[in-house]
């Protein structure tokens, strides 16, 4: 039997979070996330792309919490040429449902220079959303370029490039079920940042 691309690992990669690490991690988070919703209900923005896996395995842990979870996307990135943003940002996928004056918890895969997150906020602030609490799955603080933090952290990681897990190298490796490190060699010379 040929071995299953879900589980395929090119040389090139190091496991930094194994599956079953993410799964606990997750589970805490969720508790974590619990304590702050007044009434079971939630609104989650994710940013597309890379968060998909990560809202998935969240909402379930959260559903495990007793919370019933309502969910709209937001695709964003930013731009610029090579390893450096220009610090500008596209919408390329608006919200669907209202905001005003509710509660929301604006879900992304990694918090890296700071700039999706800010915009992502100030844009959810401006459509009426009240107290928003941000969550990403991974934290790379080495690389921030404006002071922003998320209120709940799955992982810290230095600055490497990672994939899995929904993140990605050019749209490939987002199926992994860990979060891997991209390793010298095989560093992208342009961050998606999607
Ligand atoms: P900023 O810089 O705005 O970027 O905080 C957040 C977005 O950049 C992408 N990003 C990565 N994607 N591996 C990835 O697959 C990485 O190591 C990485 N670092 C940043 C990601 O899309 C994130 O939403």
């Amino acid at each position: 039997m040929k071995p299953c691309s879900t589980t395929r690992r090119p040389d090139d990669m190091k496991i930094l979070f194994s599956a079953a690490r993410i799964r606990r991690r997750l589970d805490r988070l969720a508790e974590e996330i619990a304590h702050h919703v007044s009434n079971r209900e939630l609104i989650i923005v994710a940013i597309l792309k890379g968060s998909y896996v990560f809202l998935a395995d969240l909402s379930r842990s959260l559903a495990r919490q007793d919370i019933h979870v309502i969910v709209d996307f937001l695709g964003i990135s930013s731009y610029g040429s090579g390893t450096t943003s220009s610090g500008k940002v596209r919408i390329r996928h608006d919200l669907s449902i209202p905001l005003k004056g509710k509660p929301v918890l604006l879900l992304d895969d990694i918090l890296d220079t700071g700039l999706t997150l800010r915009h992502a906020t100030d844009l959810l602030r401006r459509r009426g959303a009240h107290n928003i609490r941000t969550c990403v799955l991974l934290d790379k603080p080495a690389r921030r370029r404006i002071p922003i933090e998320a209120d709940h952290v799955g992982f810290t990681v230095a600055d490497t490039f990672v994939v899995g897990y929904g993140l990605d190298y050019n749209n490939r490796y987002r199926h992994l079920p860990h979060i891997a490190e991209l390793r010298a060699g095989s560093k992208p010379a342009v961050r998606t940042g999607t």
